[in-house]
């Protein structure tokens, strides 16, 4: 199960495939001004908060829902879109619970907890003691708990899925699961894919979708969280063959997060993981890792899944879920490659790579240096003053822009402020219409970074705007390299 590859694991030296000569993580107070700065600026913010909120569940805001559009697009196109070699698929979140006995979630998907018997009462994940203690700064080894210092129970197992009822009545025989993962729905349903496209191996089942787990520790904004999504892909391949493919991910991923997301390579690892801490389906899995302000933490599992799951669903279901290979007519149950991430992390890590802090005149300026494709808005087209006859001009060229780039209008507050906002929300382009524009019909590119300004022909300013999206991308990339 996915459970020993949760949280911030220490960094081992012979586990580490691409570890970075010291890499630099951001500064301990990052993320808190990034989740005040989310809050305020429309990413995400807590769910139902006029009711006081609901721990561990998140919302996000009209920035967050473009930017995780922004990238489930850029897996889609990775994973999907750009490749013959992969299908989608959508697969119902509440399944048969059979299911779940067959992966071992019913078993075995638990994490251990304590209950403090104290002052505060509050409960913690047993394998987490150390951690909470430390960040509490008191020692790892403290006796009790790590809040109080109170007594604590002995650990008891916590199953992490949720469950619901299936119909009107709330009985044992009704009862169903939220998925804890969205890669059984393709385990069960490769036999009829293969047989629906008449698909031979090697080829993959891709599904980008929620996924739940109650989280007992849920920590550090939307790292974890009770409700997420996953972007999972099971690649089903010939046995003898997996090795191979799985390093084939193992690449591929590093170079999704990097070149197509612009997150730091620098602070972007491959961990192997040691045999004790394989998921017991796995004989090898490798982890993405980023070095968040608190730490190394998973983005993504790439783990060789063998014929674990497809075995266990055959005994469990009794059908016949082997591949016959035409062309040698051979049988066999595939073996299983899956690179599994997560949408919500990987917004949160793009986010917290994106920020930074400079003097500008004398001033700080907060922005998001965050790729362009990555960006809620491409372009943010500014009338200089609210003036109607600048207003006309500059919302005829943003509905221009629009259909060809993901374009703001904004007219409100001063031009300084504005710019400003746009820094703080990452946005890459900002064209400025003015008194001239109306005279010598030009109007003015500030870019993000370097905050140069051009000026350019109205007439010529789609294709002004793709070549500084083109240097932006070419910027980001070499950042992502560094
Ligand atoms: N099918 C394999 C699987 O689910 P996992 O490592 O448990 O493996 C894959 O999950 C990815 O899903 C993780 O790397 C992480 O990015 C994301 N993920 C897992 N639990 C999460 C949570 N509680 N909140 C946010 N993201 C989570």
């Amino acid at each position: 199960m996915r459970r020993p590859r949760r949280g911030a694991v220490p960094p081992t030296a012979a586990g580490t495939l691409a570890a970075m000569s010291e890499p630099v993580p951001s500064t301990p107070d990052v993320l808190e001004k990034l989740v005040s700065l989310c809050k305020q600026r429309g990413f995400f913010f807590g769910s139902s908060e006029i009711y006081g909120g609901i721990n561990a569940l998140y919302d996000y805001g009209p920035l967050g829902a473009r930017m995780r559009r922004n990238v489930r697009n850029l897996w889609w196109r990775a994973m999907v879109e750009s490749r013959d070699d992969v299908e989608p698929i959508e697969t119902s979140i509440i399944m048969n619970p059979q299911v779940w006995v067959a992966s071992g979630h019913v078993a075995t998907f638990s994490d251990p907890l304590v209950d403090c018997t104290g002052t505060c009462r509050k409960r913690w994940r047993a394998d987490h003691l150390g951690d909470l203690r430390r960040e509490r700064g008191k020692p790892e080894d403290a006796p009790g708990c790590p809040e109080c210092g109170g007594p604590l129970t002995k650990a008891r197992q916590f199953n992490l899925m949720f469950r619901t009822h299936l119909g009107p009545v709330a009985d044992d025989a009704a009862q169903v699961y939220l998925r804890p993962e969205t890669a059984q729905g393709m385990f069960v349903n490769f036999a009829t894919v293969v047989q629906a496209m008449r698909r031979r191996l090697p080829f993959g089942l891709a599904q980008l979708c929620k996924s739940f787990r109650n989280e007992i520790s849920p920590s550090n904004s939307i790292f974890r969280t009770r409700e997420f999504e996953q972007m999972e892909m099971e690649f089903f391949c010939k046995p003898g063959t997996d090795v191979e493919w799985h390093d084939y991910w193992c690449t591929e991923r590093m170079r999704w997060w990097t070149e197509d997301c612009g997150v730091r390579g620098s602070r972007l690892r491959l961990r192997v993981h040691d045999k004790e801490e394989l998921s017991h389906y796995s004989t090898a899995t490798s982890d993405v890792e980023y070095l968040f302000p608190w730490g190394w933490g998973e983005l993504e599992g790439v783990a060789d899944r063998t014929d674990f799951d497809l075995r266990s669903h055959m005994k469990h279901s009794g059908r016949d879920l082997s591949y016959f290979d035409t062309e040698t007519t051979e049988r066999y149950v595939p073996f299983v490659i899956e690179p599994a991430a997560g949408l919500d992390r990987g917004c949160l890590t793009m986010l917290v790579d994106a920020y930074d802090e400079e003097e500008v005149r004398g001033e700080k300026r907060v922005v998001l240096r965050l790729h362009p494709d990555v960006a809620p808005w491409q372009v943010a087209v500014l009338p200089l003053s609210k003036k109607p006859q600048l207003t006309e001009v500059s919302r005829a060229l943003a509905a221009r822009l629009r259909t060809r780039f993901r374009t703001e209008h904004d007219e409100t507050q001063s031009i300084g402020r504005r710019y400003r906002r746009q820094d703080e929300i990452g946005t890459p382009l900002a064209v400025t219409v003015d008194f001239d524009s109306l005279e010598d019909n030009a109007v003015t590119i500030r870019e993000r970074d370097g905050m140069t300004q051009v000026r350019v022909p109205i007439e010529q300013l789609e294709r002004a705007c793709e070549d500084q999206l083109a240097a932006c991308r070419a910027s980001a990339l070499k950042r992502a390299r560094e």
